[in-house]
């Protein structure tokens, strides 16, 4: 049962609700009339203070084909952030207008951040470098579809993996599964953050090579993860043009694939796959992001509660929440920049693992 819950990680929903998700997409797919009004009148709100096509536009397109209605930014320069609004009031508000809200954020942790002052379902839909778990969901359908199992399969990820959050939110899912060997492929600049690889290690059931060459590494893999340089994401422009063109997918190289290998890749593309690879039969990211609009049908439905009949969470409960623990004045806090308990520094301190963890971005904490 998925009602009401929050999506901030892939893993907030367990194996068994994933394969639920799956199954309710296969039906949307096979019989979407029959879902047609699932969401009459009910509201989705989108909060995108990043660019988006795919993510913001599919779950458009996901609740207006269950009858819902959409509304929200896509600029924060037209949201009242733009005159200094914290990212807790801002999704205070949207709890009253909205059943459901969708966001995504430069700053890592700040989905989490709206989930906690949220009085609705909130969706995380990228969170800066961190995580972007409905990607993952898409991901997933993708691999269920494309290869039928979740299970002992080596999954090469190619490109920027340090700044890569659909990667990170992809390797945290399939660290559930049995017999998983991911080949990270990557310069060293842009290697997994440190926390990725402490998940890799903890999960019984999977292992990791380090191999930055991408023709050696696409004769082993069953799954082929590109994603480009995200150019964003870089302190210096120099740096970004000295790594932009690190990898380049093309027909040659894929001519050292097996046959059964599927290139996957959470778009846009920018020139790391070369248009000559589209044609390709084993290229599957253009049907994976349409997978991505029904799979979020899914999730909405889910979240709302089924098909129909679910109560309201608008007014009754408003104002209830508030912050707790307020910030203290003690010497502790999280390292990374790009945290955002470091961009709304009103933020309450959480960590979690014993207090050598930031709850907001995973970066360890140092005292
Ligand atoms: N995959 C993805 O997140 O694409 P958009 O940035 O276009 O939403």
């Amino acid at each position: 049962m998925l009602t009401g819950k929050n999506l901030i990680y892939p893993t907030d929903f367990t194996v068994e609700q994933l394969e639920d998700l799956f199954r309710l997409t296969d039906d949307i797919i096979a019989r979407p009339e029959k879902y047609a009004r699932s969401c009459v009148g009910k509201i989705l709100a989108t909060m995108f203070f990043e660019p988006s096509t795919r993510t913001r536009l599919s779950f458009e397109a996901a609740m207006e084909r269950l009858g819902g209605k959409v509304l929200g930014f896509a600029d924060p320069a037209s949201s009242s952030a733009a005159k200094g609004e914290s990212i807790a009031d801002t999704i205070r508000m949207i709890s009253c207008y909205a059943d459901i809200a969708v966001i995504r954020h430069p700053a890592e942790g700040a989905a989490h951040v709206a989930a906690l002052h949220s009085f609705i379902p909130v969706i995380n839909a990228g969170d800066g470098g961190h995580q972007h778990p409905t990607q993952t969901l898409t991901d997933l359908y993708t691999i269920r579809t494309k290869k039928g199992r979740f299970h002992d399969l080596t999954i090469g990820l190619c490109g920027d993996l340090k700044y890569g959050r659909t990667v990170h939110s992809l390797i945290h899912a399939m660290c559930r599964y049995e017999n998983i060997h991911f080949v990270l492929i990557s310069p060293e600049e842009l290697k997994v953050p440190d926390y990725v690889i402490r998940e890799i290690e903890a999960a019984p059931g999977c292992s990791y090579t380090l191999n930055p060459d991408l023709d050696d590494a696409i004769r082993q893999v069953d799954i082929l993860y590109m994603t480009r340089i995200q150019r964003e994401r870089f302190a210096s422009q120099e740096e970004y043009l000295r790594l932009k063109d690190s990898y380049i997918l093309d027909a040659q190289k894929m001519q050292n694939a097996r046959e059964d290998m599927i290139v996957l890749h959470p778009m846009p593309i920018v020139n790391e796959i070369t248009g000559a690879v589209d044609e390709d039969p084993r290229a599957c990211y253009f049907v994976q992001a349409q997978y991505g609009m029904y799979v979020r049908m899914a999730l909405i439905l889910s979240l709302l509660g089924g098909q129909e009949g679910y109560p309201t969470v608008c007014g009754a409960k408003m104002f209830e929440k508030t912050c707790v623990n307020p910030r203290p004045n003690g010497t502790v806090h999280c390292k990374n920049p790009k945290c955002v308990s470091n961009l709304d520094l009103t933020l309450p301190i959480r960590v979690k693992e014993g207090g050598r963890v930031c709850e907001y971005c995973d970066a360890t904490i140092e005292p």
